[in-house]
């Protein structure tokens, strides 16, 4: 089952109801983000006008798309939650864990040797409970879901944050943290801020030398990487028609980076036309029938700024190509400028790779009008003065792409024609033995980010990101400030030529064809499934339900540390070599908060065993503390938790036997994974109590007993001289979330209801 016709008709089916009653109750014409938001409520028919940037909402999300490196605790999770299938249509993709290195054939081979028990784990609990599986090489997730799930008008979430990807085919597809993934593949509803929205009129129409990718990298330039925050961007305008739907899905992908929640664009003939080219025609014709309802209301459209909270306006006929980098995907420099910028900050000029990938760049298109700029360089007897390596998005875009011969250009430049997968684009690179201590170079590729050693591990690579057909062109000429507009280049006859134009196809002219695309059905009743996971298997551990805390434990408490600053997601749970772990929850533990400052030192990862007086990393004392049976408290600073949804931060304290965090304020989304994993998160009544909290001190809960809504908790701290203080600590516990507590945990909740 590719996708389910059934589901999308049944969402079109009660889409005008809910539009209608939506626009009766917000009282003007409605924008697509609020039509897609409001027609998948929870609760059915709306009844609320809810306020943008401040209320809460519980919605239904039609698919989840779950990535190997995040599926891996969200699937063990879900295992826990005693259902037989998945709630709702859910896919896992195999693309995280493949290693870039000699070409996919030899990689492929490699990863399915060194991760062959994640792989068969996942593809054996997908089999068990419904989920469509992705084998690994079928290609990138959200190129695949574009290729296969997305539809106009539909709600998705997905484990990872590109999620958003699936707006360039009309979507509202939100990245989240698995707990929240699982909690929809339970049956639960997904709780989301009704977002803020920003308008993005595009007027003119791109050419020559510009592509969708210079799009978003001006609105990255325009937003910055936190512009977006909290808000939906829609794309709107002539110039948003005028673009093929996988350029479409290129601004929506890198969205991600400006922070929005996500974009989306309103239906139209170029999303028309790629779904009937990857054979949805049914989809297309069920989309048509409903069209009024996938873009916004004419009025909108005609005064974005009486809808939108803000709207940007973006000519794309005076739109230059631009290259934004290094080290964050908002500083834009145009070509033609880049020489006094480089020089100005010392970026190197000779630019050593050209990569043309992941999932923000990787479609029929992006690879068809890159290649003419290659087949230029064959034609013109140009010398490539950089390597290059190319990422296709999906089995079904590379067997399209190697038959009409748009690969083997690639191949007669010496290029490495990587696995189907995000490979570079995720550090899986084997670019060096030894990264950390390699030279300063730069490179350019048409990825999404481009962090210090996102790509390489090299702390000195400048990565630039631009389009793949720019990314072509830089990578021929070897230099960062090379301008293809106006800049010569000398052949091997000694020739002066110029690139023209890159030219391309928006969809194969002989349709798209594969033969294996690496797809997996799940059997229709999966109970005989056992999933196999190794008891000795150092990167996965199957999960065990967590026991309730109980008041006595919350007596006696120790101080496992008392956090200074800023403490991120990334503090708590770290990810670089790490993330081999994320399947063992015991495993992946000896990294908590080992990024956490010490209050009391200043140093990360020493703290003081109360038990010994001795001092030691954060895990192992905390182990101790467990020995001997006794519960810890972490205390913390303001807006804790910050950072990604990931629920390793809440589950590996839970699991080395932290009771409770007191902080300062919370990181929404933290806060609500540590109520999911059945731990007390507070904050202090009196902010300025966090200086009352000594090395040494140990902690008495006095009336938790008494745990209710709106009803703060009384905390006795017995300091290390016998003196005493009380703190009175707040919560934001309704009595749902007060019953995940005293059954241990949010999943265990559900499987009790389901017993
Ligand atoms: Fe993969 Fe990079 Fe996209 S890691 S999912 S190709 S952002």
């Amino acid at each position: 089952m590719a996708f389910d016709i059934d589901m999308i008709k049944g969402v079109y089916a009660s889409m005008g109801e809910r539009v209608d009653k939506a626009r009766e109750l917000v009282g003007k014409p409605l924008t697509l983000a609020e039509k897609i938001l409001y027609s998948h409520l929870w609760d059915g028919t709306p009844t609320t006008k809810f306020t943008r940037g401040k209320d809460y909402v519980d919605f239904a999300p039609d698919r989840i798309a779950c990535q190997d490196a995040t599926a891996q605790m969200a699937l063990l999770q879900f295992m826990q939650a005693g259902k037989d299938k998945v709630a709702v249509p859910t896919t896992v993709h195999c693309d995280h864990l493949i290693q870039a290195k000699q070409g996919a054939a030899v990689d492929l081979k490699h990863a399915n040797e060194t991760s062959k028990e994640v792989f068969d784990f996942l593809g054996s609990v997908s089999n068990k409970y419904g989920i469509g599986f992705w084998e690994p090489g079928a290609g990138i997730i959200h190129q695949v879901v574009l290729e296969n799930y997305a539809f106009p008008g539909g709600m998705m979430i997905g484990t990872d944050s590109h999620t958003v990807n699936a707006g360039g085919l009309g979507m509202v597809a939100i990245g989240v943290g698995g707990a929240d993934a699982v909690d929809v593949m339970a049956g639960m509803a997904w709780e989301l801020k009704f977002p803020k929205l920003i308008g993005v009129k595009l007027t003119g129409k791109l050419s020559g030398w510009t592509a969708p990718k210079d799009v978003i990298l001006k609105v990255a330039e325009i937003l910055t990487v936190k512009g977006g925050t909290g808000a939906i961007v829609e794309y709107f305008g002539p110039g948003a028609t005028s673009m093929s739907c996988t350029g479409k899905g290129t601004i929506c992908n890198m969205g991600a980076e400006i922070g929005a929640t996500t974009s989306t664009f309103g239906y139209d003939e170029s999303m028309e036309r790629y779904l009937r080219a990857t054979d949805r025609a049914d989809v297309a014709d069920a989309a048509n029938a409903v069209k009024e309802h996938l873009t916004a209301d004419p009025e909108v459209y005609a005064n974005p700024e009486l809808y939108f909270d803000q709207v940007i306006e973006i000519n794309l006929t005076e739109l230059m190509p631009l290259l934004n980098g290094p080290f964050t995907p908002d500083l834009a420099t145009e070509v033609g400028t880049m020489t006094e910028k480089a020089q100005a900050n010392d970026w190197p000029l000779a630019v050593e790779w050209g990569l043309i990938g992941s999932c923000t760049n990787s479609s029929y298109e992006d690879l068809s009008r890159a290649s003419s700029i290659a087949q230029q360089a064959l034609d013109k007897k140009l010398k490539t003065k950089a390597e290059f390596g190319i990422n296709p998005g999906s089995e079904q875009v590379r067997y399209t792409t190697e038959r009409d011969g748009i690969l083997e250009i690639f191949e007669k430049l010496d290029a490495k024609i990587f696995t189907n997968a995000c490979g570079p684009c995720i550090g899986q690179w084997g670019r060096y033995e030894d990264p950390k201590n390699a030279p300063k170079n730069s490179i350019v590729h048409s990825f999404n980010r481009n962090f210090a050693k996102r790509a390489d591990g090299n702390p000195n690579t400048h990565a630039f990101v631009a389009s793949p057909e720019m990314t072509a062109a830089i990578a021929i000429a070897g230099r960062l400030d090379f301008n293809p507009l106006t800049d010569k280049l000398i052949n091997e006859d000694g020739e002066e030529v110029m690139l023209d134009e890159p030219t391309g196809w928006e969809l194969p002219p002989k349709g798209f064809e594969v033969k294996e695309n690496g797809y997996v059905d799940p059997l229709e009743d999966g109970s005989g499934v056992n999933v196999i996971v190794a008891p000795d298997s150092e990167r996965l551990q199957l999960l065990e339900p967590f026991v309730p805390i109980t008041p006595a434990s919350l007596q006696g408490m120790k101080l496992l540390i008392k956090a200074f600053g800023k403490c991120t997601t990334d503090h708590i749970s770290m990810a670089g070599p790490w993330l081999r772990y994320r399947g063992h929850l015991d495993n992946i533990a000896n990294n908590t908060l080992i990024g956490a400052v010490n209050a009391f030192n200043q140093k990360t990862n020493f703290v003081k065993n109360q038990l010994t007086g001795e001092y030691g990393g954060v895990p192992d004392t905390q182990r101790e503390y467990k020995k001997a049976g006794i519960k810890t408290i972490v205390v913390g600073d303001h807006n804790y938790g910050e950072g990604s949804s990931r629920e390793h931060a809440a589950m590996q304290p839970r699991h080395l036997g932290v009771a409770a965090v007191l902080v300062k304020s919370f990181a929404r989304i933290h806060e609500t994974n540590l109520k999911k994993q059945g731990m007390l998160a507070l904050t202090f009544a009196n902010e300025s109590d966090y200086d009352l909290i000594q090395e040494d001190d140990t902690f008495n809960f006095l009336d938790i007993d008494q745990f209710a809504p709106d009803k703060p908790l009384t905390i006795e701290v017995v300091h290390g001289d016998g003196s005493k203080d009380t703190v009175i600590a707040n919560h934001s516990y309704n009595n749902a979330q007060i019953a995940w507590f005293n059954e241990g945990s949010a999943l265990n909740l559900i499987k009790k209801q389901n017993a």
